[in-house]
């Protein structure tokens, strides 16, 4: 059975990648390796655990060694790569974490493929699933394209832009076979509430202040996890070699204008008065360096391999406040203990 390692599987999007993967491909294996860090947690794939062509493994990327000892025992053909801590207002506090996980991460994998490789690239492919924040920030007008010069402005996303380099960079240098995919702003179920609609969504359900930062005006286009997951996999197995694809939903929203959609919403599915959870909007202190505008020209995908978002920003959120209300066990089990520290310190 072939395998393909999926890394950082025990988050947000890689848990939804991961499930395409196993459903989609009974035939291959789909080895989940994830350190399990705050944001990684094995009940977002517990419907998973009992399949056959399934396998999670506990392991730091940052653990040079012990990557290299993985890929010598499981040989993956494939690898896609999810891993990293992902948060912009962390990375403002500990720049460094970032370093080490999604750059020194990065290129600890990139070796370990290489070795196990040895030069016989043909049917092999390394996927680095990045961000559209290494492209910086636009004004009102414009869109990022796969051509956009790299401009990153957090610590966040100058540890991703650095990664994309040496993924690209091993291409360059050793013939490795890599694709890129550069995403927005993901959103759906198992979203982990220190992002803003999860965080929103919960502050909600809990009467708590909803935190706008600076005046609210700066926009994201956002796009449905299980739509990113399928341009994953489309992008990995079809995607063209050495290749980087921009991924995103034609779907600009100010930060404002979408937390007022989703107070909306949230009245509505509550059986809450109208205009209650907006009451619950606090304009607080802006983000250090806050990016005013990400906008995705995502062309290039949809001609070359004809890739589409499946639902409108309306379906897709609704779908999303369901999850949770479904889920409020979960959402519990994750804003328990350290949560709760990160948030006092955060919103001081
Ligand atoms: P997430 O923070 O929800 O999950 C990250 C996962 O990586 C967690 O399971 C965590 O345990 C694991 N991880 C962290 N450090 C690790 C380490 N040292 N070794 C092994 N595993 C480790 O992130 P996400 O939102 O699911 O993002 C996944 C990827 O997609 C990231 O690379 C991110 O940069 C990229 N991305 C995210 C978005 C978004 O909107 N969330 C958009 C575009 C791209
Ligand atoms: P976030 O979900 O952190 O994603 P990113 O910074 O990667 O785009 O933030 C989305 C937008 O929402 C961003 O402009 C920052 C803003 N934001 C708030 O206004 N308040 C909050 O509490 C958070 C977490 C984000």
């Amino acid at each position: 059975m072939d395998t393909i390692l999926i890394t950082g599987g025990a988050g947000f999007i890689g848990s939804h990648v991961v499930r395409e993967f196993v459903n989609k491909y009974p035939e291959k294996k789909i080895l989940n390796l994830d350190a399990l860090t705050y944001a990684g947690n094995l009940e977002n794939l517990k419907d998973l655990e009992a399949t056959e062509n399934y396998e999670f493994i506990k392991a730091d990327i940052t653990d040079a060694q012990a990557i290299f000892d993985i890929f010598e025992k499981h040989q993956p053909i494939g690898v896609i790569h999810l891993a990293a801590e992902s948060h912009v207002d962390r990375s403002i506090t500990n720049p460094l974490e970032f370093v080490m996980t999604n750059v020194i991460g990065t290129v600890n994998l990139l070796n370990a493929a290489k070795h196990i490789w040895n030069g016989n690239f043909e049917g092999k492919r390394f996927h680095h699933v990045s961000t559209d924040e290494v492209y910086g920030a636009l004004g009102d007008t414009g869109f990022f394209t796969e051509e956009t010069s790299y401009d990153p402005h957090s610590p966040y996303s100058a540890s991703k832009a650095s990664s994309d380099h040496f993924v690209r960079a091993y291409h360059d240098t050793y013939g490795m076979p890599i694709v890129l995919t550069n995403c927005s702003n993901n959103y759906g179920p198992n979203h982990f509430p220190e992002k803003l609609i999860p965080l929103c969504i919960h502050n909600i359900l809990n009467n708590k202040p909803l935190p706008i930062y600076g005046n609210g005006k700066y926009t994201r286009d956002w796009l449905y996890v299980i739509d990113h997951a399928k341009a994953i996999d489309l992008v990995f197995h079809e995607g063209t070699n050495g290749g980087s694809y921009n991924v995103g939903g034609f779907n600009e929203w100010q930060n404002i204008d979408l937390v007022k959609e989703l107070c909306a919403q949230m009245d509505e599915k509550l059986n809450r008065t109208a205009g209650t959870s907006a009451a619950l909007i606090t304009y607080v202190k802006d983000r250090p360096g806050h990016d005013l505008r990400y906008a995705i020209d995502a062309t290039k995908i949809n001609k070359e391999l004809g890739w589409t978002p499946s639902v409108t920003f309306e379906e897709g959120l609704s779908k999303t406040i369901d999850w949770f209300l479904e889920n409020k066990q979960w959402l519990e089990n994750v804003t328990s203990g350290d949560y709760q520290r990160y948030y006092s310190q955060q919103y001081k």
